[in-house]
Parts: structure tokens; sequence; C-alpha cells
């Protein structure tokens, strides 16, 4: 059965850390029969979350934009390979309002825990941030980026297949070599 990967650029920068960690996982999917669907949230437009709530009825955002693109490749794929840098130990804005503008495509709201709408679907998370370890997860930098992506994939029933984190990456110029083979462990 053909197997569809969705990969997710929520760095601004397309040559960037954050980058080079997602075109890595991209290459190792695609040795593994993945057929991988690239896209760079910074390209994308995609309006704020308003809150509206519809969307729980609907399944998907009543706002026609490149939200509704996001949400069918979502749909379409097995694993969601999603990259973003730390920013004030969370993830960037744009990150976030995608996560927002997902909330009825992702999830059911009930009287008690919320149930999953994406169920059967794997993920993996990748981060960088300036802070160096172990002070990036100690005091919360990367962990809050990790954090804040897992609540959604979690929430929408999806499971882990993995986490990598590349701190420090101002004093670096390529991708260390642990990292690399992190990445590619990962999607084993
Ligand atoms: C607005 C902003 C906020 C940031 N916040 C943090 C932070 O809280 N902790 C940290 O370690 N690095 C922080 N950084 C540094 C980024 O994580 C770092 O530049 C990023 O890993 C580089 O990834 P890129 O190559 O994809 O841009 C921040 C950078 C920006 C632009």
């Amino acid at each position: 059965m053909k197997k569809n990967a969705l990969a997710i650029l929520g760095s601004p920068h397309a040559n960037g850390t954050t980058a080079a960690m997602l075109d890595l996982a991209i290459h190792k999917a695609e040795q593994l029969g993945y057929a991988v669907t690239k896209i760079k949230l910074y390209e994308k437009k995609i309006a704020f979350c308003t809150g509206c709530r519809t969307c729980m009825d609907t399944h998907i955002c009543i706002h026609k934009d490149d939200i509704q693109e996001i949400a069918v490749l979502l749909h379409e794929c097995q694993l969601v390979i999603l990259a973003a840098p730390v920013y004030w130990a969370n993830v960037p804005a744009s990150v976030k309002n995608m996560f927002d503008r997902l909330l009825g495509t992702a999830m059911k709201e009930t009287d008690t825990f919320p149930k999953p709408r994406l169920q059967g679907k794997k993920y993996m998370l990748l981060t960088s941030c300036n802070t160096p370890a172990p002070f990036s997860w100690i005091y919360g930098q990367s962990r809050g980026a990790i954090r804040s992506m897992d609540e959604f994939f979690k929430t929408a029933g999806m499971k882990p297949t993995g986490k990598v984190v590349c701190a420090n990456v101002k004093r670096k110029k390529e991708l260390p070599k642990r990292t690399m083979k992190k990445i590619e462990r990962c999607l084993k």
C-alpha cells in the first residue's frame, strides 16, 4: 500500500538548522517508501483562528484559506513530520496558529476528555534552539516547544515515532552527527 508523509517546515528559514533536520527526515522517509509532501508554513496564507468552534461539527475550519489544503493532507497521510524552531520556549506563532485552526480536524470536545479524530497516524517532532543542552531541556526551552507540539498530536490520537532536539545551534555550522543519527533512528 502507498504510504504518504506530510513534512511541515515551521521555520521562516528554508536553509536553516530546522530545515536541515526536516530534509534529512524526509530523505529517510523516502528511503522507507513514503511519498512525502513538504510544505513551508511561512509561505502559506493562514488567518488567525477566530474561536468560532464551528469546526467541532464540520471537522474542518469554515474559513477558506491554506488551512484547507493542510487538513486534507493530514487526512491523506500516515506520518506527519513537523519541524519547528524554539521561539520563547514554545513553537513559532505560525505553528501554534496552524494547531488552532485544526481544532475540529484533530479532536471532538466531549463533557470529559476530547475524542481524537486522527487516530492510527504517526508523528515525528524536530526542533532546534540556541540554548545549549542540557539547559535547553532543564529550563523548559526545547521542552516547551516539544510539549506544545505533543499536545496537538497526542490529543488527535496520533503516536510518536521520535522527537529530536538540536540545541546550541548558534555555534553549529552543520547538523551534528549525533543529531543526524537520532533523526535516522526515529524512522527505522
Ligand atoms: C522570536 C525568537 C524567539 C526565540 N526564542 C528562543 C528561546 O526561547 N530559546 C532558545 O533557546 N532559542 C530561542 N530562539 C532561537 C531559535 O530557536 C534559533 O534561532 C533556531 O533554532 C534557529 O532555527 P532556524 O535555523 O530554523 O531559524 C528564538 C529565536 C527567535 C527568532
